[in-house]
């Protein structure tokens, strides 16, 4: 694949990565409340289509994984601790658990990969579920708690946290679709949870640093929303930037002060006509999503005016054939590169993700891995074509390969 062959290069201290979450990897998260939904009975509530039973069993793989990791030649590693696992009930924090996330962070740093950790990645522990969760006014006191036990007990195995995942995903599937539990439908239940989100961030940040002067960030989805080419109708112009602002401006707003960095979780632009939803189908992923990397620039470029690093903590597709993988990931790299030569202050890229994982309510069918799991043979990790397209990126740091 060609770019002009002096354009394709990144800075030398341009971060490699994968990302990865700790629920949809690990497997059997039996104090999770996704797990108490999933093995419920409750015939009124929605239900995933798989459970995530062992998921892809990183918790007993994962020396495997951040070998995998080794050999793409990444220079860092996004992955997730369980809330549930450190803190099974509300006044105990496990030390054995505890333990174990410090052999996992520890087998990274024996691999030279720095360390970007989220702490919170949509499924909490049953008892703060039982609690009334992120509607709870004390939730954001309650994750400050776990925050600080974290930070206690990693602080030195910890490059950069990452407090919250998604919040405004969070908020919409949980509490607004209702897809995931507590599968609620009730536009102000969502606005207190996201509310309260981005205060647990704000409480979390300032417990981390009162101990280390780590960086601390939230990874936050952003969707591009523009007009559709046929429409040529204003309300839609009007209607996306009404869309990107939610999604953006009006988030940011409350709470960058409490970031050290943008954490930029992208995956697809939405263009509207008649302000019904109008995509193009040249570029789509498994389940549909539209990929259209230029959407990438166009957000970084927006970002820009918070003059503040950013990650791009979480980028990729669905592709279980993976004849689109590589193509994606040299188009959005394309777009990061041009962003940079824009001005933006681009740290990093975190591919999503390292190996095939439990896709939230639509179970195990889409594979966004660089590496095929089968979960048939062992949990056998399989590299896919595009994991050595993706290695040679990392090690060159040049796009042109
Ligand atoms: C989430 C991941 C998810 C990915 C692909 C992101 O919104 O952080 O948990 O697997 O998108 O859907």
């Amino acid at each position: 694949m060609d770019a002009p062959q002096d354009f394709g290069k990144f800075p030398a201290d341009f971060v490699w990565g994968t990302a990865t979450s700790a629920f949809q990897t690990e497997g059997n998260n039996t104090k999770s409340d996704w797990w108490a939904w999933e093995n419920s009975t409750d015939s009124q509530e929605t239900k995933p289509l798989d459970k995530s039973g062992a998921a892809s069993d990183s918790y007993d793989n994962y020396e495997v994984d951040l070998d995998l990791c080794k050999e793409l030649n990444t220079s860092a590693v996004r992955l997730g601790i369980e809330w549930a696992r450190i803190q099974p009930e509300p006044n105990r924090f496990d030390t054995k658990e505890i333990e174990h996330y410090r052999a996992v962070l520890r087998a990274a740093k024996a691999r030279n990969l720095k360390t970007f950790v989220t702490l919170y990645h949509f499924t909490i522990p049953t008892w703060f579920a039982q609690k009334g969760g992120w509607l709870n006014l004390q939730a954001p006191m309650l994750f400050a708690e776990y925050a600080r036990a974290c930070v206690l007990e990693f602080k030195d195995l910890i490059d950069v946290y990452i407090t919250i995942n998604e919040p405004q995903v969070y908020a919409l599937m949980a509490y607004t679709v209702g897809t995931w539990p507590p599968n609620q439908r009730n536009l102000l239940k969502a606005s207190i949870v996201q509310l309260n989100l981005i205060r647990a961030h704000v409480k979390a940040h300032k417990e981390i640093k009162k101990v280390v002067n780590t960086p601390v960030g939230i990874a936050k989805n952003i969707v591009w929303f523009q007009k559709s080419p046929r429409s040529s109708n204003i309300l839609d112009v009007l209607y996306a930037k009404f869309r990107f602002w939610l999604n953006c401006g009006f988030f940011f707003d409350q709470v960058i002060k409490k970031c050290d960095y943008i954490g930029l979780n992208y995956y697809f632009t939405t263009q509207y006509n008649n302000l019904r939803v109008d995509n193009e189908d040249d570029f789509n992923s498994d389940i549909g999503w539209w990929i259209y990397p230029r959407g990438l620039y166009n957000t970084l470029l927006k970002l820009k005016k918070y003059s503040l690093p950013i990650y791009i903590t979480e980028n990729g597709l669905a592709n279980a054939l993976d004849e689109k993988r590589s193509r994606f990931i040299y188009e959005m790299l394309l777009q990061c590169l041009l962003a940079i030569k824009a001005g933006v202050e681009l740290k990093g890229y975190f591919y999503w993700s390292l190996i095939d994982n439990y896709e939230w309510h639509q179970g195990f069918w889409p594979k966004f891995g660089l590496i095929e799991v089968d979960r048939f043979q062992n949990m056998a990790r399989v590299p896919r074509p595009s994991f050595y397209y993706y290695s040679k990126i990392c090690q060159s740091g040049n796009i042109n390969q």
